[in-house]
């Protein structure tokens, strides 16, 4: 896998750049794009532009369309051509990517219907063939692409050309990845429904366009990202083909960038300044590489793997390892809300107040049982005041099957009573008699099942002990009126977070999503709450405030960047488990996580078995599960 000691394999061999946060990588790219439009447009000449779809290119459409809005940026010089169409979606189907297009971008723009192309998700299969010889052809006659935007698949796919795709694949037809149509089973609501097929644009047709810029966001690109940048040229990465291109750009943001050697093992790359959060990570490191606990380490580990300067530093192996082993051993705590009447300078949180307000956000359910379970149930049995907010009902993650399992569970209690229920039951029935798959819900099926998430959820969290008059759900518009991979925020959401910092007022807040995809709905809520707190600054109870982040399946926290590791006894873990099997909806809707296909309390319980398997190798105390969480610094 990583072979540290190839230096020439350590360098990117695609120009990247990385930004502080998706908007900015927007606002850069959309301006190239918007100089390019209107370079040709003083010319006299059109601009060919190659889109994508997903939740990666929707922030972009929205600043072209302010682009276009406030500074007059047109359009009709533009002509467009799409990458790729699920197969056997017909344009108005709301995943189609004829549809995305419409409402992300083409609907808000001057651009002209006939200088629209996207490939045709209805073709006889017949003519599919011929269809993609037309689209490349048109492709031609247009004068080729001058830019292409494209976003990344974990499976490192770019439009839909999946593992085994060639550098000089055409467009045509091809099967979707296992991987791929998990990840977007949740669109689909079920795995089931995703399309099997789709026609996409070739990696040999994406390759002729005369510029290319690859997007991608959050903690869940990042490892595809190092090997498509940083690894061979091979078909099983269609994305690293990229690396042939004389003008291709990758701009992405700090979490994407995590697992690029200059962030990941940045003195392999030059010279560091050494801070305490990289001293631990290259210590972490070492010992890691070299399977050995931190107290072990020599003075030549340290050398022969290339941190002499580590070493000039700080002195010595011996003083080095026992400043880290100390860091490590103090973010152990079984006290995630203060041990009372006790010593907390080397503690992560502090013992005064003993009984702590604490406010827990779980972006849909499931997310904080996943993340903090053991730790939930810990914080209510020291007493503290715990208000569970659950920030949306997840109800667009809930299979048909499973509506038809909560109407035929009502319908026996009311024949078991004979009561009158409202009719309501018999429409959902007939709704989901007569809907295809792939059809939208009405919105009373919508709402039926953010009632089965929410009778999950609450059954879940009394498995934890939780009081139930202290579980909330706020619904935040945005969830309610959108879906996946295009929400929109909007004030009200804020003010949502707002009233309930100010009646909570807390003394520690629990959340997750810093570094997830900011359109998914853990990176929205993650920024909500940081804006609502932002407003809540001069409230008195902010500033003893001290935020954690609980992990999210998409990337669990690594052992160097831990700030308090919550260990979990085997009874512990099983409660924790017995929890998350209450969420039955979201059974074969998880994506899957590097070498793990199991469902998400699978992929959890390996999770936190992991981060304990990694403490107890750097020399800590071995224990059953760790749940493991990060601080976020809300100073100044
Ligand atoms: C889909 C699209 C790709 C896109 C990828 C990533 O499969 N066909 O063009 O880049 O998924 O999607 P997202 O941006 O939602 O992560």
């Amino acid at each position: 896998m990583d072979s540290p000691s190839v230096e020439a394999e350590q360098f990117e061999r695609i120009k990247t750049s990385v930004f502080r946060n998706s908007d900015e990588a927007v606002r850069d790219v959309a301006a190239s794009i918007s100089n390019l439009i209107r370079r040709r447009q003083s010319e006299r000449k059109n601009v060919v532009l190659g889109l994508a779809t997903g939740s990666t290119p929707v922030k972009l459409y929205q600043e072209l369309i302010r682009l276009h809005l406030q500074e007059g940026l047109p359009f009709a010089n533009v002509i467009s051509f799409n990458l790729d169409e699920y197969y056997g979606l017909p344009p108005e189907h709301p995943e189609s990517y004829h549809r995305f297009m419409a409402v992300q971008l083409f609907q808000h723009v001057n651009i002209l219907p006939e200088n629209v192309h996207l490939p045709d998700g209805m073709v006889d299969r017949s003519k599919v063939f011929e269809f993609c010889l037309n689209y490349e052809r048109r492709i031609r006659d247009a004068g080729g692409i001058d830019l292409q935007i494209l976003g990344i698949g974990r499976t490192g796919h770019i439009g839909f050309n999946e593992p085994g795709s060639g550098i000089d694949s055409r467009t045509r037809m091809v099967a979707l990845d296992r991987i791929t149509r998990r990840d977007a089973a949740r669109d689909f609501r079920g795995e089931a429904n995703v399309p099997e097929h789709a026609i996409t644009m070739g990696v040999g047709t994406i390759l002729e366009a005369r510029e290319i810029q690859l997007l991608a966001w959050g903690d869940s690109k990042a490892g595809i990202l190092r090997i498509a940048i940083e690894g061979e040229q091979v078909d099983s990465v269609p994305a690293s083909y990229l690396q042939r291109h004389p003008n291709c750009t990758c701009a992405i943001d700090n979490a994407a960038a995590a697992a690029l050697t200059r962030f990941k093992t940045p003195w392999r790359v030059g010279p560091v300044a050494w801070e305490p959060s990289l001293i631990r990570k290259a210590v972490v490191w070492v010992a890691s590489e070299l399977k050995k606990p931190v107290l072990r380490l020599r003075d030549e580990d340290y050398a022969e793997n290339g941190l002499t300067s580590l070493l000039v530093e700080t002195g010595s192996a011996y003083r080095l390892n026992l400043r880290i082993f100390n860091e490590l051993q103090h973010t152990i705590t079984g006290w995630p809300g203060g041990k009372p009447n006790s010593d907390d300078s080397n503690r992560p949180v502090p013992a005064e107040p003993a009984q702590k307000r604490v406010l827990v956000f779980g972006p849909e359910p499931l997310d904080a049982e996943i993340g903090m379970g053991g730790t939930l149930n810990r914080l209510v049995n020291h007493g503290h005041d715990l208000t569970f907010v659950y920030v949306t009902s997840g109800n667009l993650s809930v299979p048909d099957n499973e509506a038809r399992v909560a109407i035929s569970l009502l319908n026996e209690i009311r024949l078991a009573q004979s009561e009158q229920i409202p009719k309501l039951l018999e429409s959902l029935a007939a709704e989901l008699g007569t809907k295809a798959a792939y059809d939208e819900d009405s919105a009373a099926l919508r709402q039926f099942k953010g009632l089965i998430r929410k009778a999950e959820a609450r059954a879940a969290c009394q498995i934890l002990g939780l009081d139930l008059n202290k579980v909330d759900f706020v619904d935040l518009p945005f969830y309610e009126t959108g879906r996946y991979r295009q929400f929109q925020t909007t004030e009200a959401d804020t003010q949502r977070i707002l009233g309930l910092f100010k009646t909570v007022r807390p003394h520690q807040v629990y959340l997750t999503g810093s570094g997830a995809d900011p359109s998914s709905v853990a990176g929205i809520v993650y920024r909500v709450v940081m804006a609502a707190f932002a407003r809540s600054r001069t409230e008195d109870w902010a500033a003893g405030c001290q935020f954690w982040l609980y992990a999210s399946s998409d990337r669990a926290w690594l052992s160097h960047e831990i700030d308090m590791a919550v260990p979990l006894s085997p009874a512990e873990l099983t409660l924790k488990l017995e929890c998350l099997y209450h969420h039955r909806s979201q059974r074969n809707q998880t994506p899957f996580i590097e070498h793990d296909s199991g469902e998400s309390w699978q992929q959890a319980e390996n999770a936190n078995r992991a981060t304990a398997h990694e403490y107890d190798k750097l020399g800590m105390a071995e224990y059953e599960a760790i749940e493991a969480f990060r601080r976020v610094k809300t100073d100044r």
